[in-house]
């Protein structure tokens, strides 16, 4: 390879050819380029003010101009979370394992395979089990949504399935305990008696690496007979 293949600096392209004609083309291209530049941030200005000024002359629409803004969908919710009204800002396409955790701050409930396999984030939808990593939140907007955090009394005290689980020494590593409490509890509000095997299969959509199952079944049990 010649020296002058490895030239890169200015000198190894060719001088620049204009004609008048054509330096008077390209000024007057950018000159059109600017102004259309101009004329689009001065557009964007006039839109951004007239929002403003809409919002800020009619208060009572306030709310809704960000459901304009997602296609027509209400973004602004207020959820029945553990017996609290909560006021929250939910995406279209949100799920209730997200409003919970990462706008309620409820971490309580967990994410495992965030795919409606192995139960690690249900929660209770108007008593009944549900995946909340499978849910929309605008689909639980009308419902009564329980968490693990709303189970203890108002005086602090544990629910009979969260002490049973303690007394059975339930969790391992703990991470599906969450979930499987809330699958017991809604068991036991639909079936309080329970045999063996309906809690079994009640409690099947909920996983556990740590191989657990039985501690659980025990507490589930051991939970049906305290109430
Ligand atoms: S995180 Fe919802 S089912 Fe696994
Ligand atoms: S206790 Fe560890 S995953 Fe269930």
């Amino acid at each position: 390879m010649s020296d002058k293949n490895l030239v890169t600096g200015p000198e190894s392209f060719p001088e620049p050819r204009f004609d008048d004609g054509a330096l008077t083309q390209v000024a007057s291209t950018k000159a059109s380029r600017r102004q259309f530049i101009k004329g689009v941030i001065a557009s964007g200005a006039v839109a951004s003010s007239a929002a403003v000024f809409l919002t800020a002359c009619e208060p009572g629409e306030q709310a809704a101009a960000p459901a304009a803004a997602a296609g027509g969908v209400e973004r602004l919710l207020t959820l029945n979370v553990n017996g609290q009204m909560r006021r929250v800002d939910v995406l279209p396409n949100e799920t209730l394992a997200m409003t919970l955790r990462y706008k309620l701050n409820l971490t309580g409930t967990k994410l495992g395979c965030d795919r409606g396999e192995c139960g690690a984030c249900t929660v209770m939808l108007d008593d009944i089990a549900h995946y909340s990593c499978s849910t929309l939140t605008h689909a639980a907007k009308n419902m009564a949504i329980t968490t693990v955090e709303g189970l203890e009394s108002e005086s602090g005290e544990l629910h009979p399935v969260q002490q049973a689980m303690i007394d059975e020494l339930g969790p391992q590593c703990g991470f599906c305990t969450p979930g499987q409490i809330m699958s017991a509890v809604a068991l036991l509000r639909a079936n309080p008696n329970p045999t063996r095997d309906e809690a079994r299969l009640a409690m099947s959509g909920n996983l556990c690496r740590c191989g657990a199952y039985d501690n659980y079944l025990n507490s589930v049990m051991r939970a049906a007979e305290m109430a």
